[in-house]
């Protein structure tokens, strides 16, 4: 996820980009740049890696750029590392035309190449500069076609640029010899317009236009925007001009870094479905093959693995439980799961056979990084799922696959979680295609299912209100048990977490057959119970022996709430708060269950008065054993 900002109108464009760009660096800080069409007639670009304040430096060491055209863009990694040469903006081979872009150009490769043959010359490692190569060779063909009105023929160039490319994009772009002039478009990925009074933007957030007007457009699917001081067209990508919505904004700067959410938590807590979305897009290649990010390693490397162990902390660690459900049945080979910070005091069994699957959503934490070395000291190879491009966990491993849920802001992992859960499960059909455990149709079908969830998470989104006043009914709790079976075991660890870091109340979650060997105890009168009840569908019979643990807690004075799919009744008679979720396959249970335990923890945090972005003692990634 990158933050992009634009402007053409009467105020210094620098400016008025630095300060948008601030407000969007919570979308990624990898780098950070400007691209400003300056009153001498030329393009100026600025661009350094790391934080905006490095890009702030620099930009303060060069002076001002006088210009009323200019954009930024703030970058989160996905293709190419968080270098200097792969921030954005990009140009074309002569440096007339420059581009920003957020998404991921699915066929980038392709169009690559097909430039290279075409003599043109790249200079980043990124997905985004096939566009600025792309736009310019289109210019040239426009050019050569209808003569000489600049505008139109860029303008025009751009729309094909964008028929072109597959995958998401916000792109805007500029031509240091149309200083009035800046495009926009858009696909599954946002892009808005701010109307000023002699002056107009575009961002991918309104919170980085917000101090200047509240007056907003709302640009649709593959929408082209013709951006001037005085006036703003839109046009579908055939140029047929199209009559977009607009809208006022009500919220104020204060509170546009979090995207107009009161805290960062429930901006990700939304965010779930396109997070998971975007971990799933483009993962099956044509020949049923699922595609990892780095390969290091062989086909036959992966055919030779005889045992799986995951290594993770916290959230990520409940995750790599969810995992082994899915490895195991999915490719019959037995895989263990291990808290990274005890992995390699207990010495285990590891040789080049073994697959270590190391889950991290920063990359950099140090228990999960130790384990990691750990393991490639005993020559076992090393899969990363991690959510951090260019961090040293994925960098250390011999193979990666990234959740591509965007930066987290809040310290309390959600959408990456449900990310992490969706990679490890294309991580157990890649081991599976590869040892033949799976056909390529039963590897589709599944994909199929996931493909769903984005919608489904929606669904449960769509109806948590009741949540909300439950947990605030049960702010005054001592404390709050989680039980489940199966996923649902993991399911109520993660519940139990959220709760425990976000409303430092006592919780814990346990596998609901094991409360009887001692943690039934704990039940007294009151004593809220959440349950994770599987699928009464499902092939065992789990489904009645969680009825009857209900039914135990129930006896023992405890307050049921039950999280079961929708249609089963079997759960009414013995819960005293029922959570609807929609009927998913029970292995992807987790991705629709996890979200209502997320809301509660959430809105219980802030009936108790606390700060459920930074909760106490806590930090976002732990760089100390
Ligand atoms: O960056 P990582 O995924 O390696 O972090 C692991 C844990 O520190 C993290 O999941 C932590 O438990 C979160 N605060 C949970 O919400």
């Amino acid at each position: 996820m990158c933050g992009i900002v634009g402007y053409v109108g009467r105020q210094s464009a620098l400016d008025v980009a630095l300060d948008g760009l601030h407000r969007l660096e919570y979308r990624g800080y990898d780098s950070a740049g400007v691209a400003i069409l300056d009153t001498a007639g030329a393009l100026v670009i600025e661009r350094r890696a790391g934080k905006l304040v490095n890009l702030d430096r620099a930009l303060a060491e060069l002076g001002p750029i006088p210009g009323t055209t200019g954009m930024g863009h703030t970058r989160w990694a996905t293709h190419g590392g968080p270098t200097d040469q792969n921030a954005h903006p990009h140009t074309d081979c002569l440096g007339m035309i420059a581009v920003v872009h957020n998404g991921i150009i699915e066929n980038f490769t392709a169009l690559r190449d097909e430039l290279e043959r075409q003599g043109h010359m790249f200079r980043s490692d990124t997905d985004t500069e096939v566009a600025a190569h792309l736009l310019e060779q289109m210019l040239r063909g426009r050019l050569a076609e209808n003569g000489a009105d600049l505008a139109a023929a860029f303008t025009e160039a751009f729309r094909r640029t964008c028929r072109c490319l597959d995958g998401s994009f916000t792109l805007l772009a500029v031509h240091r010899d149309l200083p009035d002039l800046m495009l926009g478009a858009r696909r599954n990925s946002p892009l808005v317009v701010g109307l000023g009074e002699g002056e107009n933007f575009l961002a991918s957030d309104v919170a980085a236009f917000i101090a200047h007007t509240r007056d907003a457009v709302e640009i649709g699917q593959d929408e082209v925007v013709e951006l001037r001081a005085d006036r703003v067209t839109v046009t579908d990508l055939d140029g047929s001009v199209t009559a977009p919505r607009h809208y006022h904004v009500d919220w104020d700067a204060a509170a546009a870094q979090k995207g107009g959410h009161p805290y960062f938590m429930l901006k990700e807590i939304l965010e779930q479905p396109l997070a998971v979305a975007d971990t799933l897009r483009g993962r099956l290649t044509a020949d049923g093959a699922i595609s990892l990010d780095e390969e290091r390693l062989s086909p036959q490397d992966f055919r030779y693995v005889d045992k799986v162990f995951i290594v993770a902390c916290g959230t990520a660690y409940h995750a790599g439980l969810i995992a082994k459900y899915a490895i195991e049945h999915w490719t019959r080979m037995p895989c263990e799961v291990d808290i990274a910070s005890e992995f390699r005091y207990r010495d285990p069994v590891l040789d080049r056979a073994t697959l270590v699957v190391a889950i991290s959503q920063s990359g950099e934490t140090l228990d999960t990084l130790m384990a990691v070395k750990h393991a490639q000291e005993q020559k076992a190879r090393v899969l990363a799922i991690c959510n951090t491009n260019g961090s040293t966990i994925p960098r250390e491993s011999d193979a990666v696959l990234y959740t591509r849920a965007g930066p987290e802001v809040g310290v309390a992992a959600t959408k990456t979680f449900l990310t992490q859960c969706v990679a490890t499960y294309l991580v157990a059909l890649h081991l599976a295609r590869v040892r033949g455990t799976l056909f390529g149709d039963e590897i589709g079908r599944v994909v199929e299912d996931l493909g769903g969830m984005p919608a489904q998470i929606e669904k449960v989104l769509d109806t948590v209100e009741p949540v909300r006043a439950l947990a605030r009914e049960l702010a005054d709790s001592k404390s709050v048990l989680f039980l489940g079976r199966h996923v649902g075991y993991p399911t109520a660890l993660e519940g139990a977490l959220k709760l425990k870091e976000l409303a430092y109340m006592h919780a814990e979650g346990f596998p609901a057959g094991e409360l009887k060997h001692g943690p039934i105890a704990l039940v007294e009168d009151g004593t809220p119970v959440v349950v994770c009840v599987p699928s009464p569908l499902g092939r065992n019979t789990l489904h009645g022996k969680v009825i009857s643990n209900i039914q135990e807690v129930r006896a023992r004075g405890a307050r049921t709430i039950v999280i079961a799919e929708e249609g089963d009744d079997a759960v009414l008679p013995f819960a005293e708060h029922v959570i609807r979720v929609p009927r998913v396959p029970s292995l992807l249970f987790p991705l629709v269950a996890t979200v209502p335990l997320q809301v509660f923890a959430c809105e219980l945090a802030l009936a108790r008065g606390l700060d459920v972005d930074q909760p106490r003692n806590l930090a976002k990634s732990v760089t100390v054993e």
